[in-house]
């Protein structure tokens, strides 16, 4: 969901740009349809183990008694890793209740339980103390808030000489093509260059450590492979249905998007030290 992929509206855009959190009543047909297209992913958005540990390798080490918050963590793919990489007490927020009670269950089954805190939350509103993690986490969700959003609003929650990575999609060129450019414009109209991302990390207050782009195999991997595999199943569970046909259309479009023009746009990881407290 992100990529453009979840949907907060039935008017026809997209799915993983949605943001599930201030939807109106109205759309709340084409979300269940959304989140059952995307239900079953091993992830909810572009990302892989490899990523996620080449990020969390910019990070100095954590001790045991470290906090990681992991802000929309989806079914968890993420905050797995996380928990076996490191020695951390980790909160898993996430706004969509039974992505909630997912990752909840692998916790148990992995023995992870008193390692892994997953709870239902909105990433606008937190509820934790100032100052209460080392690190905060987001792989593909800070597009919900806007990257500069989400960076201002959760520095008050780290630690002094504390560091957040994120995942935000990226223009990898100055001139994208104009069919992709009008469809970010619809879907993510946010986007800028990663030089543009590097200054606002300055500016929101935090000193970029490093950053990488994320390669096309984390999105088609387990992400957009597993959607195909489930887009045939949903349409045979939905015939005649316009609502489900244009989920699926819309699907398959950001789909069609990445494959011709994957060197224009994707994913980077940005990896910062907090520099300003609030
Ligand atoms: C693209 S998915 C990424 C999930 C996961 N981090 C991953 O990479 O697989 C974005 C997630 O953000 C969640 N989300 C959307 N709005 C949110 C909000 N306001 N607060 C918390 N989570 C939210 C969605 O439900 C979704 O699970």
């Amino acid at each position: 969901m992100h990529t453009a992929s979840l949907p907060d509206s039935a008017d026809g855009t997209s799915a993983h740009f949605r943001d599930t959190g201030d939807c109106p009543p109205s759309a709340d047909r084409a979300i269940d349809l959304f989140f059952e297209l995307f239900s079953g992913l091993p992830r909810q958005g572009p990302g892989s183990a490899a990523d996620t540990a080449r990020a969390l390798a910019l990070v100095p080490p954590l001790p045991p008694s470290a906090r990681i918050l992991d802000v929309g963590c989806g079914t968890g793919a993420q905050t797995i890793d996380l928990a076996r990489a490191t020695p951390a007490a980790i909160h898993a927020v996430e706004l969509h209740e039974p992505f909630v009670r997912d990752l909840a269950a692998k916790v148990r089954r992995l023995s992870l339980d008193g390692r892994i805190f997953p709870s239902v939350g909105d990433m606008r509103h937190l509820a934790f103390p100032p100052a209460h993690f080392d690190l905060i986490w987001c792989e593909g969700a800070i597009y919900n808030m806007g990257f500069d959003a989400g960076l201002e609003a959760w520095r008050p929650y780290l630690r002094e000489d504390g560091h957040i990575a994120v995942t935000e999609a990226c223009w990898f060129t100055a001139e994208p093509p104009h069919e992709c450019r009008e469809f970010w414009d619809a879907e993510y109209p946010a986007i800028r260059s990663i030089d543009a991302n590097r200054a606002a990390v300055r500016w929101c207050g935090y000193e970029l450590v490093g950053d990488f782009r994320l390669p096309a195999s984390a999105w088609w991997d387990d992400y957009y492979l597993p959607i195909c595999r489930n887009l045939e199943s949903f349409r045979k569970r939905h015939p005649g249905d316009e609502a489900a046909a244009t989920v699926a259309a819309q699907t398959e479009r950001e789909i069609e998007m990445f494959r011709r023009y994957s060197d224009a746009y994707g994913y980077v990881f940005f990896v910062m030290r907090v520099t300003t407290l609030s």
